[in-house]
């Protein structure tokens, strides 16, 4: 796998590898199956960035469970823009239903804080969080976040899902902004 990755205009180096992130997820996989073995939970995926990481986190998984996804914020460029809209919404009826909520990256929370806010309404069981990576340094809003693949430092990132504008979801590797000096 390659070391660098050029998306548009911008270099991007390789942060977290595809080997690194394959025994991270069996780990996560773990977890979830010993957590919530009988209780039938319902993923919900956050497109588009979190499509590759449900499906391996899910296949790490060796329970019942089911799948479903929303569509929720704008996220142009290399700032977040602050707009939440629920453009997809949820197939599935969640009340009662144990949800896990499935997220590429945390960056300052806001996303899934008012996401959360919204399910709770409909009275679910239980709501968990299970992230990929999490910008600790970049957290503004309060958050429960249950299970979290990588801790990484604020850069900007993408590959297994994750994008600069559309480009890199495709890469098995995390790869970070190469700043100019
Ligand atoms: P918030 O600030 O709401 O942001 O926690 C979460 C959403 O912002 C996007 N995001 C990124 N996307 N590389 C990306 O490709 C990044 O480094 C990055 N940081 C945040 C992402 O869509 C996430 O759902
Ligand atoms: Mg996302």
């Amino acid at each position: 796998m390659s070391q660098t990755f050029a998306a548009h205009d911008l270099l991007f180096k390789m942060m977290i590898s595809e080997a690194e992130i394959q025994e991270r997820v069996k780990e996560m996989g773990a977890e979830l199956t010993a957590r919530y073995m009988d209780k039938n939970p319902l993923f919900v995926g956050v497109l588009n960035g979190a499509f590759i990481f449900t499906a391996d986190l899910m296949r790490a998984c060796n329970l019942a469970c089911e799948v479903d996804f929303v569509r929720i914020s704008s996220y142009a460029g290399l700032q977040s823009t602050g707009q939440i809209d629920l453009i997809m919404e949820l197939k599935t009826s969640i009340k009662a239903r144990h949800l896990i909520i499935v997220e590429d990256i945390i960056d300052t929370g806001r996303t899934l804080h008012h996401f959360i806010a919204q399910l709770k309404k409909q009275e679910p069981a239980s709501i968990a969080i299970a992230t990929l990576l999490l910008k600790p340094e970049a957290l503004e809003y309060p958050l429960d976040i249950d299970f979290i693949g990588f801790d990484i430092p604020n850069k900007f990132v993408i590959g297994y899902g994750l994008d600069y504008d559309e480009q890199g979801r495709h890469l098995n590797a995390i790869y970070q902004l190469v700043e100019a000096e």
